[in-house]
């Protein structure tokens, strides 16, 4: 008989590393948990906007710097809020102050960090996720089970879109070079990990693009290349992400005996599974209730994963991480280089 304990229903104590937008959210989200969240901490680079935040999402402390945060004893994970150059070394700084983390979207900004950071977490047996909490939806799931079991036939295109015109300043996180934005950093992780989910890593990404005014990318497509294995054929995907129009959030993932079509697909209330061939078949509908902004399943899957002593998520595994950052990688180096 295994023994269980009181301390096995205690709360998992979070800290939330920085102030800004999906802070906010998440932490809205992990207090409709109360029974499984404790909103221990929150670190931000000004001490003023820590005590704001604590103040208005009911954490119990706050600390002026992401190093005081880390090395709160009551802290079990720190999720990692913060822009896309920062996440490299504050993952890195939470795991070496022994804490399990959860990274926003992109892990880092290149591939050889991503790598360093799951190293680093597989050798101090800490919990490591990337937050693409696409993955932890429902109907994301169940789309990939289907699929996976093979009853719509062997996938032969995925095809994935996300985007809108931005016209916020230069200065914004998302045009701006230090801050590691542009569309294929923020908005075309999410397509990249859509085909992923159903594919796998490419064998060949074929991107074109173009920059906004700062530098960064603000408008980039790609076909994904995928040879044939001794388990499936050939097969292709298309992505596109862009800051200069707005496009469908779908994913579409085209099988030889049916489809599975899922709009608004990073945040999914209805996904359509069309079984054969018929294109005037009526498609089955599944719908889901998203509690809060829809974070919750991320957060109860990190928390499963640390109670049951797992360092990945099988949702959001290491593997997809580091194959999606390669991908992201060889997608902007196709757009930096433009055609030949
Ligand atoms: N999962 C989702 O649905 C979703 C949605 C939006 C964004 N995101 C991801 O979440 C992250 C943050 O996005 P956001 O929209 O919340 O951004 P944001 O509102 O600009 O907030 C980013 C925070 O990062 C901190 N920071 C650390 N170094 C910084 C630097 N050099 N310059 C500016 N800020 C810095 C700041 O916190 P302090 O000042 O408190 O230190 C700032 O408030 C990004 O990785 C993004 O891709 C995810």
């Amino acid at each position: 008989m295994v023994a269980v304990t009181l301390d096995d229903f205690a709360p998992i104590g979070w800290g939330i590393l920085s102030t800004g937008h999906i802070a906010s959210v998440f932490a809205k989200d992990l207090a409709i948990l109360p029974d499984e969240a404790r909103l221990v901490a929150v670190g931000s680079r000004d001490q003023s906007k820590a005590d704001a935040f604590a103040q208005e999402y009911g954490f119990e402390r706050a600390y002026g710097s992401y190093a005081e945060l880390a090395n709160d004893p009551e802290v079990d994970v720190v999720y990692i809020a913060s822009t896309h150059n920062d996440h490299f070394p504050s993952a890195k700084l939470c795991l070496e102050a022994g804490k399990h983390v959860l990274v926003e979207k992109p892990l880092t900004v290149t591939p050889d960090e991503a790598a360093e950071l799951v190293e680093l977490a597989r050798e101090r047996k800490l919990f490591l996720m990337e937050a693409v909490w696409t993955r932890t939806n429902p109907l994301i799931r169940k789309a990939a089970e289907v699929v996976a079991s093979g009853e719509l036939g062997a996938v032969r295109h995925v095809a994935a879109s996300f985007g809108f015109a931005f016209d916020g300043e230069e200065s914004h996180r998302l045009l701006d070079p230090e801050q590691a934005g542009g569309a294929i950093l923020d908005l075309g992780v999410y397509p990249a990990h859509g085909v992923n989910l159903f594919l796998g890593e490419p064998d060949a990404v074929l991107g074109y693009g173009s920059h906004a005014s700062t530098g960064v990318d603000s408008h980039a497509a790609a076909t994904l290349v995928y040879l044939a294995t001794a388990d499936r054929p050939a097969a292709t995907a298309s992505v596109l992400c862009t800051l200069e129009a707005t496009v469908p959030t779908r994913l579409e993932v085209f099988c030889t005996d049916g489809s599975v079509t899922i709009d608004s697909f990073i945040r999914p209330t209805e996904i359509s599974i069309r079984r054969g061939n018929d294109r005037d078949i009526e498609p089955e509908t599944a719908i889901t209730q998203l509690p809060g902004g829809g974070y919750t399943f991320q957060a109860q899957e990190v928390m499963r994963c640390i109670r049951a002593g797992e360092l990945e998520s099988p949702l959001v595994p290491w593997a997809s991480t580091l194959a999606t950052m390669r991908t992201l990688a060889a997608w902007r180096e196709a757009v930096d280089k433009g055609v030949a």
